[in-house]
This record gives C-alpha cells, sequence and structure tokens, in this order.
C-alpha cells in the first residue's frame, strides 16, 4: 500500500533529500544549470506559460521530461520528479493541441460531463508528452468581468463552478488507481481561494483587481468562493491545490488585516487539510511567497507553516533549499510539518505509478489534435455559444446565404484561442502554424453553397449581401493587464490607454467602427463576440443578432454550426452581462440587478 511505502521512503531520507522534494524550478533556468536536479534532488520541474522546448513537438516535450527525470533518477534514493504545466484549456504550450474554449464558455454550456470529456482530452494530450500534472482547473467564482483573469472561471455562481469541479475527473479519472493511466493527470484545483471575488481598487502593483484583496464575512466567504473547493476535495479527490496571490481581509475581524492566501493558515491547514479532508499536495503559485511580507527567510517560513507543502520558484530554487533547510535548523520550522509536506508529495508521485514508471508513455503522442479531439472541442465550442439577440429569427442562416464576413477576429486563430496559448499572453504572430479553424474558415466549411466575401475591416461591403456576420471582441491577455497591449504585452503606457482592467469593458473604438460601418451598409447584420468576458457593444447601427462567443479556441467551425443550424444555440450565460462597466460588479442576487442580459440568459434556435 502506498500509505507503507511512503513511510519507508520517509524513513530513509535526509532533511536535504526532503526539502528537495518541497522544491519546484522552471525548465528554462534548469536547463542551463546543469546537474541541478540532481544535486538538489528537486521534487519537482514546471514550464511556466511559453515556456517550450525547441522544436516544440510531443517528442521533444517528451525527450525533455525524460532529461529531467534521468536527473532525478540519478539521486540517492531514485525518486522521480513531477512535472507540471498549465494545461488551462488543452496543451495550451504545446504546437499542434487540441485547444478547447477557455472556463467562462464551457460554464456557459452548462453541461459538465463536457467538461469532463475536455479535460480528458486535455489529460491524453498532455501525459503523452511525458507530463503526469497540470495546473488546472481554476475553480475561481469571477465576481467582477473587469478582472483580467475571469476567462478562467466557469462563472459568478458558486453552484456553476462547483458543477464543473467534474473537469478533475476528466483529468484524474474517478478511481485512484486511474492516475497510472497514459491518458490521465493529477489535477490542481487553483487559485485557493477568493481570487475572482477581490475589491475594485486593491490589485497588485498596478492591477485594479488581479492579485487583490477580498474583503468578505467568512459565512459569505464559505457560500461564494471556497464551495467548488468542497467538491473538488470531498467530491473529486484532487491531488493538488494552488493557493492564489491575492488577500482575504475579515469583515468578521473589523477588516484591516489583510492576509495573502500563501500565508493564510486559518484556511489552508484548518479549513483545506484539516476541516476538508484534503490529502494531497499545496503547490504555491510562481513566486507567490515573494509577495509575502518580511525576508525571504521569513517568506518562506511563514508559507511552509501556513501549510504550502511544495514551492514554485522558477529560478530561485537554490536559495529556497538553502533557506527552508536553515530554517528548519533554527527550529522555526518543525520537522513533522517538512515530513508532512513530503509525505503528501511522495502519496501522489507513487500514486501517479512514477516510481514504477517514470519516463513518458508516447503511446498517446499519435492522438494529439487528431480528428476525434477536436471534435469533442467542436461541439465545446458550439455548445458554448451564447445568443443574446436574434431579431426576426435571423439565425440560423440559410446556407446558401450570400454572406459578409468581417471584423479582425474572423479569421484569426490567436484571438479566438485568447491566453494561455502558446505564450503566457497568447499567440503573437505564430498562430498560422497552429492546426484549426478559423471562424471564416468554419463558415466556409459549413456551408459550401454559401457566397462568402471577407473583408478584415469591412470597409467594402460587398453589394447584395444577404446578410454580414462581423466577428469583433478582444485580443489575447492573461494575468495582468489584459488586453490593451494584446501580443506586445506588457502594455505600454505611452499607448493612451488605462490597464484594460480599468477600461469600461466597450469594444475597441476600431472593432465599434467595423460593426457600424457594415451593419448599417449590409441589410441584416451578425455580431459575433470573440472575448474573455462581456464586452459593452453598441447595436444602434442596426445589429440583428448578437452572439457571445467567448474564447473558442482551434475549433472556430464549431461556431460555424450553430450560425448555419447544424447544432441549436443552447449556451446560456456565466456571467451577467453589464449595461455598462459601472454597474460592475454585478452578479445575479444583486439588488437592483439591471444587466444589458443577466446571468442564465440566452436564446434557442432550431436545427436546420
Ligand atoms: O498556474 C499558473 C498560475 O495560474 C498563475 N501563475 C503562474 C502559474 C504557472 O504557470
Amino acid at each position: 500500500p502506498v500509505r507503507a511505502r511512503v513511510a519507508d521512503l520517509l524513513g530513509r531520507m535526509t532533511l536535504a533529500e526532503k526539502i528537495g522534494q518541497m522544491t519546484q524550478g522552471e525548465r528554462a533556468p534548469l536547463t542551463t544549470d546543469t546537474g541541478a536536479v540532481t544535486e538538489l534532488g528537486l521534487g519537482s520541474v514546471l514550464s511556466g506559460g511559453g515556456s517550450v522546448p525547441t522544436p516544440n513537438t510531443p517528442q521533444a516535450w517528451a525527450d525533455m521530461v525524460d532529461g529531467f527525470q534521468k536527473e532525478a533518477l540519478a539521486t540517492r534514493l531514485k525518486i522521480p520528479m513531477i512535472y507540471g504545466v498549465d494545461s488551462v484549456h488543452g496543451n495550451g504550450n504545446l504546437l499542434g493541441a487540441t485547444i478547447f474554449p477557455h472556463n467562462i464558455g464551457l460554464g456557459a454550456s452548462r453541461d459538465p460531463a463536457l467538461v469532463r470529456q475536455a479535460a480528458q482530452v486535455t489529460a491524453a494530450e498532455t501525459r503523452a508528452t511525458g507530463v503526469p500534472w497540470v495546473f488546472a482547473p481554476c475553480l475561481c467564482v469571477t465576481r467582477d468581468s473587469r478582472w483580467g483573469r475571469g476567462y478562467e472561471s466557469f462563472g459568478e455562481t458558486p453552484e456553476l463552478v462547483t458543477a464543473m469541479t467534474t473537469a478533475i475527473d476528466g483529468f484524474q479519472g474517478t478511481r485512484t488507481a486511474d492516475l497510472k493511466q497514459a491518458d490521465r493527470v493529477l489535477a490542481t484545483a487553483k487559485h485557493f481561494a477568493g481570487d475572482g471575488d477581490t475589491v475594485y481598487g486593491t490589485g497588485s502593483g498596478e492591477y485594479p483587481i488581479d492579485q487583490g484583496v477580498t474583503r468578505t464575512s467568512r459565512a459569505r466567504f464559505a457560500q461564494i468562493d471556497l464551495a467548488p473547493f468542497v467538491s473538488a476535495v470531498k467530491q473529486r479527490d484532487v491531488g493538488s491545490v494552488m493557493p492564489s496571490y491575492s488577500s482575504v481581509d475579515w469583515t468578521d475581524d473589523g477588516l484591516g488585516n489583510p492576509v495573502k492566501m500563501h500565508a493564510h493558515q486559518e484556511l489552508l491547514t484548518g479549513w483545506l487539510k484539516q476541516k476538508t479532508g484534503f490529502d494531497g499536495f499545496v503547490i504555491s503559485d510562481y513566486n507567490a511567497i515573494d509577495q509575502l511580507p518580511g525576508t525571504f527567510a521569513e517568506q518562506v517560513t511563514a508559507s511552509v507553516n501556513a501549510g504550502v507543502d511544495m514551492f514554485m520558484e522558477p529560478s530561485r530554487y537554490r536559495e529556497f533549499v538553502t533557506t527552508l533547510t536553515a530554517e528548519v535548523e533554527a527550529g522555526r520550522v518543525k520537522r513533522s510539518r517538512i515530513d508532512d509536506a513530503v509525505s503528501r508529495i511522495l502519496t501522489k508521485k507513487f500514486e501517479l505509478g512514477l516510481f514504477e514508471n517514470p519516463y513518458a508513455d508516447r503511446s498517446g503522442i499519435a492522438d494529439i489534435g487528431s480528428a476525434q479531439h477536436r471534435a469533442v472541442a467542436r461541439r465545446a465550442v458550439a455548445q458554448s455559444q451564447v445568443l443574446l439577440k436574434n431579431s426576426g429569427n435571423l439565425l440560423p442562416l440559410k446556407k446558401n446565404a450570400k454572406v459578409y464576413v468581417a471584423g479582425r477576429n474572423a479569421d484569426d486563430i490567436g484571438n479566438q484561442a485568447g491566453g494561455w496559448t502558446l505564450t503566457w499572453q497568447g499567440f503573437s504572430g505564430n498562430e498560422n502554424q497552429q492546426p484549426g479553424t478559423t471562424v471564416l474558415e468554419g463558415i466556409r466549411e459549413v456551408a459550401p453553397k454559401a457566397e462568402v466575401t471577407y473583408s478584415e475591416d469591412g470597409t467594402a461591403p460587398a453589394a447584395g449581401s444577404d446578410v454580414a456576420v462581423v466577428v469583433v471582441g478582444e485580443t489575447p491577455y492573461a494575468e495582468g493587464y489584459g488586453d490593451v497591449g494584446g501580443p506586445e504585452w506588457p502594455w505600454d503606457p505611452a499607448d493612451g490607454g488605462v490597464p484594460r482592467e480599468e477600461k469600461s469593458l466597450a469594444l475597441q473604438p476600431g472593432d465599434q467602427a467595423t460593426v457600424d460601418r457594415v451593419c448599417a451598409a449590409v441589410g441584416k447584420c451578425v455580431v459575433l463576440v470573440v472575448s474573455g468576458r462581456p464586452q459593452v457593444v453598441s447595436t444602434s447601427s442596426g445589429v440583428d443578432a448578437l452572439v457571445a462567443s467567448w474564447l473558442p479556441g482551434t475549433e472556430g467551425a464549431g461556431v460555424a454550426d450553430v450560425l448555419f443550424g447544424k447544432r441549436a444555440f443552447t449556451g446560456k450565460l456565466p456571467v451577467t452581462w453589464p449595461a455598462t462597466a459601472a454597474q460592475e460588479p454585478i452578479n445575479v442576487g444583486d439588488k437592483d440587478y439591471r444587466p444589458a442580459y443577466p446571468y442564465g440568459y440566452g436564446l434557442t434556435t432550431r436545427t436546420s
């Protein structure tokens, strides 16, 4: 049994070997710091978003992971390391992977079985590259659509997010033994907790919301922010949990004492491990302990003592090891706490079968980006589309219509996929290498008899078109400013705007101009908003149909499926669609709730 094997191994480990297990470095620094994995006995290696081998192929990934594994197995006790990547909507770092809609779109589907299936495909496409661990799913309950990470959330209610913890089953399977399979991975419920519920203006650095402070009572926190984690632990047996960069400040205690989640003993140890019974391990966020008060030694000690078990220290892994060792030797961190952390990590490594099969099982590589996997994603896209307006039942369109397509998101897989795709901040110029279909390509595929004309900016609407389809919205972003800089992140204040989290949620001026120009010129007009959150769209120029397409990923054909009635529109809003950004934060159940479209709204269509 695993428990006995863990106890036996732990009993033979030195303090240095134990602390090595608690340390995770990043592949890029480790690639040049030759031998560090063996020397320090590192327990884990990660790829941050966009940190990829060259060439970016499944075989090269598996070779790279196996290379680190070989170094880990060269240690005295031959303890395997565990490799982790984000895989938040497919194996996003891998060129050629199947990329699913971001969680906000999956939330619109209201289909927990679909979410499980999407996660299973993602697990298969990740583990085939030798990676047995993902930092997903995000169980944030997003309460303010100005938040730049809102698209990583399944929605604004704890009930919806809780229903979607089926993602964990998709990643891990439902029995502990499933973790050993070549198409399963250990999941991470993140970010624990309250990341989507911080108060505007309390964010870190220049971000008004991200990494901010949740100000609430313990009772409301349990109801809104902790609820999905109860399910993740008790129903799904999630293997790891990542704390949030944010802080919590209890109104019960009179406010004024915000505590960072990475040092929150009451929640990490008291609530998560003791009360809720979480028996996996807690992995810190990237350099997150740097944000705690005090010296590095104080930061390390506060976090270990609060209950963090493994530390994502991308490049400071050596300093982390030295510091934690000194803190244990000085008695500020108990050896029993170290033993608890290491036992938790080793348990998951045994359950994953890493001791018996430490190297990549590459048998699933042939299925990466396969027709079957892409078919699942395409269905997910169709189910994620939310029809907000459909005057005169314009949709579904006739398959032989004269269709004028315009807008900068009509023919751009990068914009469709959003952040955490190929690079942390999304594609930047390499989208043409990614297999998949854009919305425009999808339209041509689904309606081959339609007469399709396309102009990105809509400056030359084709005379005699029956209908226009204008595809606008956001450009990719992840953590931080968001959309202002797009691929040129970090955003340059000289651009003249303000950080995206502060913006109005209005369509960018160029996009609104395209909508206005095309809809005024073509009698019937459909507007698709490809974005990570609601956008305030002016429809006065004659928008007949309005669709929230979210961030569909690589399978734009799924959008065309609902446009032409191959499938019906069934998606329901996972978040409130405000009339103006000034209404934020606005959530179902609020007093004076007068959004443009309420939570749960979504028209249906017939199939044709
Ligand atoms: O898993 C992520 C997290 O969501 C945000 N910071 C970086 C981590 C690793 O990429």
